[in-house]
């Protein structure tokens, strides 16, 4: 098996998608090794999943920083610390400056619950239940400066019932983010979707052919 690929996540909460790459990896679904978690909230919940697995946990509180300029250079310097191949955000709530992202270019992803380009930014939920949209999902791309910008990697859609609830949507993209971000970063590992320094993405895999994740 080839080396693995080396991963820093950051994270601003709950953290059940860095304990979807971690189960991956664990049950040797996803050749990736997490260097580290880097969390913007002292108390983030998945800053305890990171220690019952062994994994270090770093925080880089916003709060304590003067502006974001400088919150960006700290994360920036943990980050070097590990020279990762790639940053994983996975709910991590803060943009990134032009700075940080062109340090890490084209080696940064997020995640984020809505169909991209479509409802960008907070709420998404409750904006897509307000709108009465038929369909809803979760993207994975990587990062830019601009907010829930920067080309698609991979998306991942759902119906919206008539009776759901914010949380409904919420259960379903989660479902799904669990599924995605693992399977996109195996892709990544074993040269199944390869990013080049300019951003242009090749994908091996042909892209009607199922996916199995377990
Ligand atoms: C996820 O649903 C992710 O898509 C979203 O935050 C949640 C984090 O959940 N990210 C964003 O909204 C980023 N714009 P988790 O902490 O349980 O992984």
């Amino acid at each position: 098996m080839s080396e693995p690929i080396n991963l820093v996540v950051f994270i601003s909460g709950n953290g059940s998608n860095l304990q979807a790459i971690i189960d991956a990896i664990e049950c040797g679904q996803l050749n990736a090794r997490i260097q580290a978690v880097i969390s913007d909230e002292a108390d983030a919940y998945g800053l305890a999943r990171a220690e019952l697995h062994d994994i270090t946990g770093v925080v880089v509180d916003h709060r304590n920083y003067n502006n974001r300029n400088e919150f960006d250079q700290a994360l920036l310097q943990n980050v070097n610390q590990f020279n990762p191949d790639y940053i994983v955000l996975a709910g991590f709530m803060r943009m990134l400056d032009p700075d940080f992202v062109e340090a890490y270019q084209n080696r940064i992803f997020n995640i984020h619950p809505s169909i991209l380009p479509n409802y960008k930014g907070l709420n998404t939920h409750r904006r897509v239940l307000e709108n009465r949209e038929k369909e809803h999902g979760v993207s994975i791309h990587l990062v830019t400066a601009a907010l829930d910008d920067g080309p698609i990697l991979l998306q991942g859609r759902y119906p919206v019932e008539q009776d759901d609830k914010v949380e409904d949507l919420q259960y379903k993209g989660h479902e799904l983010e669990h599924r995605m971000y693992p399977a996109l970063l195996q892709w990544i590992s074993q040269g199944d979707m390869v990013i080049l320094d300019n951003g242009i993405v090749f994908q091996n895999r042909p892209i009607n052919q199922p996916v199995s994740f377990k």
